[in-house]
């Protein structure tokens, strides 16, 4: 299986409570390595965009405001088929259906405020690592 890269949010409900180093501990022993990485506040405009896909949810106004509430730490993560590992290790979307271990069992609060954001394929990587970083910002 090939290196790959993946993109990663660690949540304002993360940054908040102070536990980016420990989220990043376990994405690390998951075998990720973080290639680039930059704490940041998303504007409005940003978060609407990144998350373009889910604007006719009914959750999509309330998911904006959660982002824009605080920092977030935004990541490429590189590793054999990172897509698939980061998403074992975050655990499923809500916390209450995830494995124990995960990061989102560990740490969410809510299905908001689940800790982390991790690419679903490799093309939606490459698209939402575009969307923060320049490629000469990336290095392994
Ligand atoms: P994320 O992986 O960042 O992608 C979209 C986000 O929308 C998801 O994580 C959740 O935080 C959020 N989300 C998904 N479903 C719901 C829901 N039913 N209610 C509120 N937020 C949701």
């Amino acid at each position: 299986m090939a290196t790959t890269r993946t993109f990663s949010i660690i949540k304002p409900d993360a940054t908040r409570r102070n536990l980016t180093g420990a989220v990043t501990k376990m994405l690390e022993d998951a075998g990720l390595r973080v290639v680039a990485s930059k704490r940041i506040r998303m504007t409005r405009e940003q978060a609407e965009g990144f998350y373009a896909v889910h604007r006719e949810r009914p959750f999509f106004g309330e998911l904006v405001d959660f982002m824009i509430s605080g920092p977030v730490v935004v990541q490429v993560l590189e590793g054999e088929d990172a897509v698939r590992r980061n998403r074992e290790v975050m655990g499923a979307t809500n916390p209450n259906d995830a494995d124990e271990g995960t990061i989102r069992k560990t740490f969410a609060e809510s299905i908001e405020a689940n800790t982390v954001h991790g690419s679903d394929s490799d093309e939606n990587a490459a698209t939402e690592i575009a969307f923060f970083f320049k490629e000469d910002e990336i290095t392994g």
